[in-house]
């Protein structure tokens, strides 16, 4: 891990001042001076011609890359920026004509590159976001939006200040089986929404989340965060609210054992690191050197409209998948499986002891894509391509993004502490109305006007 930021560390620190940016090779991709909004490119007006999409960070998420990567259909990759040797001479491979360069302000610095891909661990997303948004490129920043909800608010506040449209792949917003829930909650099939319980079953859960940079909090703050974020953001969206108390207990059951086997600190992931083989958990190896997250927590939760919720999540189950039981004031809903084959079976009609084929059993569409979010990637780069050229609204959300943040980093906070409950913090009200308004300036001072501040006391729609 070479640009870490530990958490609470200066949100949207900058690079050396006024430090050049390095130009990428090939040469067809000229640098330029220190990003700056005057770089800010102007977007390809018909709809046939593709953005130039940036990528910084093209790792195991840069399958999203290859999502986006579309040639003639609206995007392609035209430049990657990475850390590691290793990843800069594949990247050439997987995007043939791209620049590639190690320094992330070659691309932000280009006139040629129209959007960016955030793409890097969780704990460099506010500085390298706010670096894009002064430069004025519209952004994708992966999930979670960062580690702390005071980077995530400094993003926010950096997509206010510059007007530069802010996107966050909460891919599971996208996801067919998420999607049909919500239709159903949406239509009325359960009544109005009163409690959501939530099931996490992390099968991968030793192979993804603890043999690199995931197993330390100067990372991700937590697994409670880092992991949950997806179910916590869906958690907020089926039940129309945020959280404002929590309270959580977890610990480190399994891959913290004394005999656990680890690397030496330095020693790179090892080949089969990702194996169905890697079973029982107790059996895994070469785990991170530094393991200081939980393997295990349980969360409650009380939202801002009243509805109360449960989130549990599990690091070393058999099974890997995701299990919601809703309840509304007039029936429930709950998911078996959240990949193709699975259903929403609804109960709504009677009363009655167990009943397993419920009063209306829904299929959850079966949509493919190549990244295992049934079929979600390719759905969240069209809303990010959409929304990036001509703005809107959209079905992710950055306000959504920070508040499954504060929720995580809340409830970490309160499983450190032996379970206390916790209030998390809520959004200043200026950037709360910005974003609500669809990142749109709504504080023009005459039709034809520039905005000329970021005041909302004007407001002309
Ligand atoms: N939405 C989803 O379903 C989903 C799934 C997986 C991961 N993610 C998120 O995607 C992000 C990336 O995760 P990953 O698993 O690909 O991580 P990874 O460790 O596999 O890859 C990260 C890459 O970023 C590079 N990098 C780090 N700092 C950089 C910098 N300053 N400039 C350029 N390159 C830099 C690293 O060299 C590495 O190649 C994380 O935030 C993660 O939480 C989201």
């Amino acid at each position: 891990m070479t640009s870490s930021q530990p958490p609470g560390g200066p949100a949207c620190g900058a690079h050396p001042a006024n430090a050049p940016a390095p130009a990428m090779h090939p040469a067809s991709a000229p640098g330029a001076g220190a990003p700056h909004p005057a770089n800010a490119p102007t977007l390809p007006q018909r709809p046939d011609d593709d953005l130039r999409i940036g990528v910084i960070g093209l790792g195991l998420r840069g399958s999203l890359a290859e999502t986006a990567h579309r040639p003639g259909a609206g995007a392609r990759v035209t430049a990657v920026a990475d850390l590691d040797p290793a990843v800069r001479a594949e990247a050439a491979t997987r995007f043939p004509g791209a620049a590639v360069t190690d320094d992330h302000r070659a691309i932000l610095g280009s006139a040629d590159i129209d959007a960016v891909l955030v793409l890097t661990p969780d704990h460099t997303h506010a500085d390298l976001a706010c670096e894009a948004l002064r430069a004025g490129k519209p952004v994708l920043v992966e999930k979670p939006l960062d580690i702390t909800v005071e980077r995530c608010d400094a993003i926010l506040r950096a997509a206010y200040e510059t007007g530069t449209r802010l996107y966050v792949g909460h891919n599971m917003r996208h996801m067919p089986v998420v999607r049909l829930m919500r239709d159903l909650i949406t239509r009325g099939d359960i009544g109005e929404v009163k409690t959501v319980w939530v099931r996490h079953f992390v099968g991968h859960g030793g192979d993804f989340y603890f043999k690199d940079w995931h197993a330390e909090r100067r990372y991700t703050t937590g697994l409670l965060l880092q992991k949950a974020a997806h179910d916590l953001d869906v958690l907020h969206w089926l039940a129309g609210g945020y959280t404002r108390q929590v309270q959580a207990l977890g610990d480190l059951m399994v891959y913290g054992a004394p005999d656990a086997d680890r690397r030496a600190p330095g020693e790179p992931k090892a080949a089969g690191w990702l194996d169905d083989d890697n079973w029982p958990p107790r059996s895994q190896r070469d785990l991170n050197p530094v393991i200081d997250v939980e393997d295990v927590s349980l969360v409650n939760l009380r939202l801002d409209n009243g509805v109360l919720a449960a989130y549990q999540q599990c690091h070393f189950t058999p099974d890997y998948w995701r299990n919601y039981t809703v309840i509304g004031d007039a029936g429930r809903l709950e998911n078996f499986g959240d990949g193709p084959g699975a259903v929403v079976k609804v109960w709504n009609a009677r009363r009655s002891g167990h009943r397993p084929e419920a009063d209306a059993v829904h299929p959850v569409p079966d949509l493919q894509d190549n990244a295992f979010h049934g079929g979600a990637d390719p759905l969240l780069i069209d809303e990010f391509l959409r929304f990036a050229r001509d703005g809107g609204p959209t079905d992710t959300s950055p306000v959504a993004a920070r508040m499954a943040v504060a929720a995580g980093a809340q409830a970490t906070a309160s499983l450190r502490d032996g379970g206390t409950p916790r209030t998390v913090p809520p959004l200043d009200a200026d950037l709360a109305a910005y974003f609500a308004a669809h990142q749109s300036r709504p504080y023009r001072t005459g039709p034809d006007q520039p905005p000329r501040t970021n005041s909302l006391a004007v407001l002309d729609d």
